[in-house]
């Protein structure tokens, strides 16, 4: 069974749905990224998966887990969690200050799983007593995952990782993404770029117009008309 089902979300903030009825599923050690263009969706499917929205049809389990009438502070404990587009890391905290916030709600040894984490950020580790308003905004994003990691999550959910940030350093984030999936996790990412997304995920969802318009293993989406899927046209390649 997936790590993470989504089944049939429906959900907007007033009254009218701005997504509808999107399915999704992630399995542990693996990446599925969500694309699709600007206003499609993504940020408002990632807000209803971890309870900031609550959906108005719909399902969402992790391990089993029915987490859709959750209060959003309870999820994280269930293995979700979330790293918004703007995540603001605490910056008057150092580097390992802001990791031992996160794991506040870890489920295992705290300090263990920060040395587990540190292993793989390397950079954060040579900057641990740092402040971390004085790390550059790559590191800070590349924090704030490792700040949600924390917990040790069945499932992550990164809203646009690598906004803002310089070529080399979206590499650097996305080659951590990977090994963050082979901590056996599942990864689920929102990404500006089909390119990246096609190059470093298992699975692709494109959203169109709210709706889930196309899914697949990277490959095969890789091969359709990607132009004319997000002009919202059909994907018969
Ligand atoms: N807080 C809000 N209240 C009302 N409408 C909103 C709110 N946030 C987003 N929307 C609307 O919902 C739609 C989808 O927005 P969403 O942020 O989910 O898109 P997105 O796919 O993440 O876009 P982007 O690529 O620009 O981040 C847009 O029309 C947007 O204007
Ligand atoms: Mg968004």
């Amino acid at each position: 069974m997936p790590a993470l089902i989504a089944e049939g979300v429906t959900a907007g903030y007033g009254r009218a749905p701005i997504i509808f009825d999107i399915s999704l599923s992630a399995e542990l050690g693996t990446v599925t990224t969500i694309i699709g263009p600007n206003g499609a969706g993504k940020s408002t499917f990632a807000k209803a998966l971890v309870g900031i929205l609550r959906p108005m049809s719909g399902r969402v389990s992790v391990n089993g887990v029915d987490l859709t009438r959750m209060p959003g502070y309870q999820i994280p404990r269930h293995g979700l969690v979330y790293v918004p587009q703007n995540d603001n890391v605490f910056k008057r905290l150092t580097v390992r200050e802001n990791l031992e916030v996160g794991g506040f709600a870890a489920r295992a040894d705290p300090q263990a799983r920060m040395e587990e984490i540190l292993a793989i950020f390397t950079d954060l580790d040579k900057a641990k007593e740092k402040k971390a308003g004085f790390l550059s905004g790559g590191q800070q994003n590349l924090l704030a995952i490792a700040r949600a990691l924390m917990v040790d999550p069945v499932a992550v959910l990164l809203d646009e990782p690598t906004a803002g940030l310089s070529p080399a350093y979206t590499d650097t984030v996305w080659a951590q993404i990977e090994r963050i999936s082979h901590l056996n996790t599942a990864v689920i990412v929102v990404e500006q770029n089909v390119e990246r997304a096609l190059k470093h995920s298992d699975y692709v969802h494109i959203f169109v117009a709210g709706r889930n318009h196309v899914h697949g293993e990277a490959r095969e989406i890789g091969s359709l008309d990607l132009a004319s899927i997000f002009l919202g046209r059909s994907h018969t390649p």
